[in-house]
């Protein structure tokens, strides 16, 4: 009998897709057609700590390799949201939770007042651009594992799990700290610095100006931040970047994911693409003999 399930610090994920932070909002009804549609776990977009609007349009481009994006973190503010998180706390399914801020204390905060909603697992958007001193969360190890350290002991043993950022030299340092300051797990990656300019009009396309990329041209970078951090860390990888089939995400598990994050795939591919990924892994693994994903996550590593 071939087993999809994956487990995450402990949770078990009936398959190893998990619909990608700032995908399908948080509303609880877009959350829940992730699962209709077979996902093994969904994340919500990043909650934050106060009102804030996204940035203006243009704020994603597709570049015909993959998407660009500043949409800019909208969010209501934590606390403003109590309708949807109690719709969420009621889903049986795996709920990733995730959220950023600009201050250590606004992680701490926002991380108190959800846990009454009691949320599986909580992750830390630390790699968009919320800056303190000048530089993101998951930029310098030390930040990167304060930020983990405050919000865990904030969290009564809820799952926590840093999402780190590939705009650095060595993601695998960073990923360690995380792990030394109680990290349940990390995922990698978050998006990748970027910028498109429309030569006719002599200026970049975003109305931001930068952007994050994402989709198939992030692919190598995000498979290769994933087998970089499995040879330096023990807790379970999340790879996430650029996934759009079955064995693009063969291949994140081969590098040492225990889960694969599916987020431009969506935009490109619909909702459906949960469930072909997971049809996709289940061939791959009959016609070459595997019954659980757990035998070939990191095997090329061996
Ligand atoms: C439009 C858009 C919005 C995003 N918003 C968030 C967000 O709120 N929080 C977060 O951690 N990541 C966010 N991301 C990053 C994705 O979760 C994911 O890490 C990234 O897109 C790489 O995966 P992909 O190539 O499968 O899209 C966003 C990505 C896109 C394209």
């Amino acid at each position: 009998m071939l087993d999809l399930s994956t487990s995450i610090a402990g949770v078990k994920l009936r398959n190893p897709t998990i619909l990608s932070s700032g995908i399908l909002g948080t509303i609880p009804e877009l959350i829940k057609r992730a699962f209709e549609n077979n996902a093994g776990a969904a994340t919500i977009k990043s909650i934050g700590p106060k009102p804030r609007d996204g940035n203006n349009n243009p704020s994603v481009v597709d570049f015909g390799h993959g998407l660009l994006n500043a949409v800019g973190l909208p969010s209501p503010g934590y606390k403003n949201m109590d309708m949807e998180f109690n719709e969420l706390s009621k889903i049986k399914d795996v709920v990733i939770w995730s959220i950023y801020g600009s201050k250590i204390e606004d992680f701490v905060n926002i991380t108190k007042y959800i846990i009454k909603y009691k949320p599986k697992m909580i992750e830390l958007n630390i790699s968009c651009p919320n800056k303190e001193n000048g530089m993101l969360f998951s930029q310098d190890k030390n930040c990167a594992a304060y930020v983990t350290k405050a919000v865990k002991n904030a969290a009564n043993n809820v799952i926590i799990i840093p999402k780190l950022s590939p705009n650095v030299t060595n993601i695998a340092e960073i990923a360690y700290a995380c792990e030394k300051a109680g990290a349940d797990a990390v995922n990698a990656i978050n998006t990748v610095q970027g910028m498109v300019i429309n030569i006719d009009a002599k200026k970049p396309v975003l109305h931001y100006k930068r952007g994050g990329m994402s989709g198939p041209a992030i692919r190598p970078i995000a498979v290769r931040c994933v087998y970089d951090i499995y040879e330096k860390v023990s807790i379970p990888i999340i790879g996430t970047g650029g996934i759009m089939n079955g064995r693009d995400a063969i291949e994140m598990i081969q590098a040492g994911a225990s889960a694969v994050g599916i987020g431009s795939a969506v935009y490109y591919h619909g909702i459906g693409v949960f469930g072909s990924i997971v049809n996709e892994v289940k061939e791959w693994m009959q016609e070459n003999g595997y019954n659980s994903i757990k035998e070939f996550i990191g095997i090329a590593h061996e």
